[in-house]
């Protein structure tokens, strides 16, 4: 008896249904399905200038769209950021008077810490990280203190971390070492524990590129070098292995949080530093990108909702976990409009 065939059997096909990639760019939702990334703005972190005085938010003109504000202000900042629905940011001062020590910087009545003060009063869930460097508070404007016309590594690093201890006793939740001096995270942790400050996390600067896109933060900030330039301490944009080795010394010196910076210049670094660490990355999304992009929509010669989401959605994609970036406000206005 030959073996009974299920008479509507086939053979197997032999085709390949051929891949279309399309076929999830159809509809809208469909797009959803499958979109890999997404600018959460639990992931930004709105950069804030904090300056002496009182009186109004003062326009950065080469940043549209962004104050120094009083610390006065403060408080009423972080209600109108926390109904917005920003939820982080990293605070910057302008010293209320610079000398070639930069030693308002860890006044513990400077600007930073009244700022931290108040935004955490009014807003206690505000994530504060803060910058921790020198050059806002310094008469000559270098990151660190100079000796022989040449910023000296290691006592800048002890006043790095004198600065963020200060920071993290009046309640930052960060602190964000900028300076670009080797060891000074290793420095700040070590003063931070020895100061009872176990639970400070360090979000550390540590592939900072000597950039172009600094100049608008430096007018707001007010510390532009008055000689020199910082290419002794920050790094040679054309240096991508050494970034990872500024990632890794960081890692080993025991930071929470590696960043990148200027990001749209070191996507390939936050692409490879995905690859190797574990840690959370951030990356820099700096004044000279937001302006650029600014300008460019005020001139309309880009849309600037569809511009900035690629410029952050690409930033999120090539690995970072946060970004910080001047245009997490208008992130959280278009999440409101549904945008
Ligand atoms: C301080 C610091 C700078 C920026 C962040 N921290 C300026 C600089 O290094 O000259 C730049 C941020 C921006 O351009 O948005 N050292």
């Amino acid at each position: 008896m030959s073996p009974r065939r299920d008479p509507s059997s086939r053979p197997p096909p032999t085709r390949v249904r051929p891949t279309r990639l399309r076929r999830f760019r159809r509809t809208a939702p469909l797009r959803e399905w499958v979109a890999e990334n997404e600018t959460e703005l639990r992931r930004l972190i709105l950069p804030v200038f904090v300056r002496p005085g009182r009186g109004r938010p003062e326009p950065i003109e080469s940043m549209p769209g962004v104050n120094r504000y009083p610390t006065a202000h403060m408080e009423a900042l972080a209600r109108e950021l926390n109904g917005e629905g920003v939820r982080s940011v990293l605070l910057f001062g302008v010293g209320r008077k610079k000398d070639p020590e930069g030693s308002d910087a860890w006044a513990p009545d400077g600007i930073v810490p009244s700022a931290i003060r108040a935004m955490k009063r009014a807003s206690p869930d505000l994530v504060v990280a803060t910058d921790v460097c020198l050059c806002a508070y310094t008469s000559h404007g270098h990151c660190g203190v100079v000796r022989k016309r040449s910023v000296a590594n290691d006592l800048t690093c002890e006043r790095l971390a004198r600065v963020a201890v200060t920071h993290a006793r009046a309640g930052a939740d960060v602190v964000a070492p900028s300076a670009m001096m080797d060891g000074q995270v290793g420095w700040i942790g070590e003063a931070l524990d020895a100061a009872g400050f176990e639970d400070t996390a360090i979000m550390a600067y540590s592939a900072k590129h000597a950039s172009a896109f600094y100049g608008p933060f430096r007018e707001a900030e007010e510390s532009t070098p008055s000689f020199g330039d910082r290419r002794s301490y920050q790094m040679d944009p054309r240096n991508g292995r050494e970034a990872l080795r500024e990632m890794e010394q960081d890692a080993a010196e025991g930071a929470d949080i590696l960043m990148v910076k200027p990001a749209l210049t070191s996507l390939d670094l936050l692409a490879r530093a995905r690859q190797r660490f574990s840690l959370p990355l951030a990356a820099y999304h700096v004044s000279g990108e937001y302006s650029m992009l600014k300008l460019a929509a005020a001139q309309g010669i880009v849309d600037e909702h569809a511009a900035v989401k690629e410029t952050l959605e690409a930033i999120r994609r090539a690995g970072a976990d946060l970004i910080v970036t001047y245009f997490a406000r208008e992130i959280a206005r278009w999440s409101r409009e549904g945008r």
